[in-house]
């Protein structure tokens, strides 16, 4: 599989200047760099993003912003990116990329615990009290790639900000594989991927399909 793999990243197309820096930086500067996208990901979100005609997307997890890059690059110029992000000791890193990537002007960077970002944003679109939200402010793409343990909970809370017809797209959803194994491994962050796993190929609302790329990326469609 690895081989595959390797082939695979040798026949993506090349992911420019400003990704090359963020990954080599991310490289330097943090202990974690296996969390970042890479460019194979990275393509497909372009993709994605370019034949859906995107131009309001929401990202929970924006590490040191290579998938965000991605995202904005692909829309169009009056598009807008909203990244969220616990880390704030990522911040200088992350705009220095959005600014070498030039799409400073299409991302808005927010620091702080995605639930409670999420739940301030929920309330200035109108849905806190139940109402709907005005469609011109629905989200057509969510990227969901913060903590593992809590993507039942950020599915709850994204759902009615996406547009019937929009996309959800889950990272991580094999988690090492660990999720299809027997009996499932008792860590939150396993049993949080399965128990997300189950609850969305069950949910009428959307059609889905789990892609084995990389680490898993679970494709849900809201009908
Ligand atoms: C897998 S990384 C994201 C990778 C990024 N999307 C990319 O492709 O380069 C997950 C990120 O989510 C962040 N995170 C974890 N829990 C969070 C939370 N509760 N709220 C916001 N961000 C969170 C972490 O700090 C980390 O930077």
């Amino acid at each position: 599989m690895e081989k595959v793999y390797k082939y695979i990243e040798e026949h993506v197309s090349a992911q420019g200047e400003a990704l090359d820096w963020v990954e080599k930086q991310t490289h330097i500067r943090t202990n974690h760099a296996r969390m970042l996208s890479g460019a194979i990901q990275g393509e497909l979100l372009r993709i994605i993003v370019k034949t859906s005609g995107a131009r309001r997307i929401l990202e929970l997890g924006t590490f040191t912003g290579y998938s965000a890059i991605c995202l904005a690059m692909a829309m169009p110029e009056d598009g807008h990116l909203d990244t969220l992000e616990l880390n704030d000791e990522l911040e200088d890193l992350i705009l220095e990329g959005f600014d070498r990537a030039g799409v400073a002007d299409r991302i808005s960077l927010h620091i702080g615990d995605c639930k409670e970002t999420l739940a301030a944003m929920r309330s200035d679109m109108g849905l806190a009290d139940g109402m709907e939200a005005a469609p011109d402010k629905l989200y057509d793409i969510v990227y969901m790639d913060a903590n593992k343990r809590e993507y039942c909970e950020y599915y709850d809370l994204v759902f009615d900000m996406v547009r019937p017809g929009g996309l959800i797209l889950a990272d991580n959803v094999l988690w090492d594989g660990k999720v299809c194994q027997d009996p499932l491994p008792q860590d939150k962050q396993t049993q949080g991927i399965a128990r997300f796993n189950d609850m969305v190929s069950k949910d009428p609302r959307v059609e889905s399909v789990i892609m084995p790329l990389r680490d898993g990326l679970n494709i849900i469609r809201k009908k």
